[in-house]
């Protein structure tokens, strides 16, 4: 059996303190192959029972567009045409579109599960895609949860929810970002020792 504390890996520390959130790229389309890569990465992530809920939906410029424009009539109706068309020109220069979907579970506990393995599964393509380069933002707006979204997409609303939309490509800039310290988030919890 090999000894995997006597390999430490450096690379994965960084890839995991430095990947961050992209809302601005470049026009630049990333390689269709590193994106299938990372699907296939994202599916080896932890999940309860191996249920597997996850799918992953890569769409192409034409599908994007869709998106772009319901969006719009969405913002249109809530915030008004010149909102309406800020946002159709932000969505429109997006290079990458990928939507992940989960399945939907009657049993609280299944569905609570099956949510947090897409999320690491999501994670574990977020920080492959870091590592080529490539930058993601997830959004969860109000027109991931838009029937008229699943129909362009072609998910079945009875079956699965979306757990996010992603745009990925190459980080025109990167933002910087804060965390807690560890010493507010980690608490020792130390008990005495039931034996003797
Ligand atoms: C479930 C989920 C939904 C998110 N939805 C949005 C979103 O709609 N818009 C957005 O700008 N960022 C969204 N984000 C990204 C967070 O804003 C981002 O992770 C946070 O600001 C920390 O930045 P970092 O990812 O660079 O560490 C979402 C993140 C998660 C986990």
């Amino acid at each position: 059996m090999s000894d995997l504390s006597s390999r430490p890996n450096r690379g994965i520390a960084r890839v995991l303190r430095e990947r961050r959130t992209v809302h601005d790229f470049t026009t630049v389309e990333p390689p269709l192959d590193i994106i299938a890569e990372a699907v296939d990465l994202a599916r080896w992530a932890p999940n309860h029972y191996r249920t597997e809920p996850w799918h992953f939906y890569l769409l192409d410029r034409h599908t994007g567009a869709r998106v772009v424009e319901l969006n719009a009539d969405i913002v249109r109706q809530t915030k008004g045409d010149k909102v309406a068309a800020i946002k159709h020109k932000r969505w429109s220069a997006m290079p990458g579109w990928m939507v992940v979907s989960c399945a939907r579970s009657d049993d609280e506990i299944r569905a609570r599960e099956d949510y947090a393995a897409c999320c690491c599964a999501v994670h574990n393509m977020a920080l492959y895609l870091w590592d080529q380069g490539i930058g993601m933002k997830w959004t969860t707006g109000a027109v991931t949860r838009d029937r008229r979204f699943f129909k362009i997409i072609g998910m079945d609303h009875a079956k699965v929810y979306v757990v996010g939309m992603f745009w990925y490509g190459y980080p025109a800039t990167i933002p910087t970002q804060h965390r807690k310290p560890v010493g507010e988030i980690l608490s020792h919890v130390v008990s005495e020792s039931s034996e003797g």
